[in-house]
């Protein structure tokens, strides 16, 4: 009998703005023209309890959220998503795409909001033991042409936040994406087609070494 090979975990990273549902979408193409189930899903949320989670997190709120809690909620959310939906789908072989992960967590509650980076590492060990993503494709997008992006959208919570805000979770994601070598930065500052371009030239790339079984 042959043993089904565990799918691979995909996430897609990036700021505010930086395109990462319209280039999930490309992503998704590519796995699924290799002959790859995917389950495409984000964070926080992808289960009920998960996306109750979300909608406390993201609205806005008179009472200052503290930092740790704010984590821990995030955590909360991904020990249940990771536990009811990633695993099982990855070890039935399926592979896993998700907008935003851990390196979210390093961005924007130790980057942006200054919690511990080995805080953020302990809960993550807590959290998702031994999961890691395969691959991350890190849109990386300058804040302020990304903010034009959403200005026409309402804001949530953390779209409220100040520019020094967004340039500390840009600077996080630099030093992660320079400690994790599954992290690929796409230039997001050009038009949509290159992007598009270097997105599917990452994912070929990838496929090449490890979309065997
Ligand atoms: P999204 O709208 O880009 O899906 O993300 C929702 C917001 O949640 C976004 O502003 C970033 C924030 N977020 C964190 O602050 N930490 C995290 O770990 C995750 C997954 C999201």
């Amino acid at each position: 009998m042959t043993r089904l090979s565990r799918g691979r975990f995909i996430t897609i990273e990036g700021g505010e703005g930086a395109g990462k549902s319209t280039n999930a979408e490309v992503v998704r193409s590519v796995l699924e023209r290799y002959g790859f189930g995917v389950l495409a899903t984000r964070e926080p949320g992808g289960t009920p309890l998960a996306e109750e989670i979300r909608s406390v997190l993201l609205g806005p709120r008179d009472e200052a959220v503290d930092p740790m809690a704010e984590t821990m909620l995030i955590f909360a959310a991904r020990a249940q998503h990771v536990a009811r939906v990633i695993e099982p789908a990855l070890r039935a072989g399926r592979w896993v795409l998700c907008e935003r992960f851990t390196d979210s967590t390093f961005a924007y509650q130790a980057g942006g909001r200054g919690v511990a980076a080995e805080a953020v590492a302990k809960l993550a060990e807590l959290a998702h033991p031994g999961l890691w993503p395969d691959l991350t494709l890190y849109l990386d997008a300058a804040p302020d042409a990304a903010m034009t992006r959403i200005s026409t959208r309402s804001l949530d919570r953390f779209e409220r936040e100040r520019r020094d805000f967004f340039d500390r979770v840009r600077e996080a994601y630099a030093v992660r994406a320079r400690e994790r070598p599954q992290i690929v930065r796409i230039d997001a500052n050009r038009d949509l087609a290159s992007v598009q371009r270097e997105i599917v030239r990452a994912v070929e790339g990838f496929l090449s070494v490890h979309g065997k079984a």
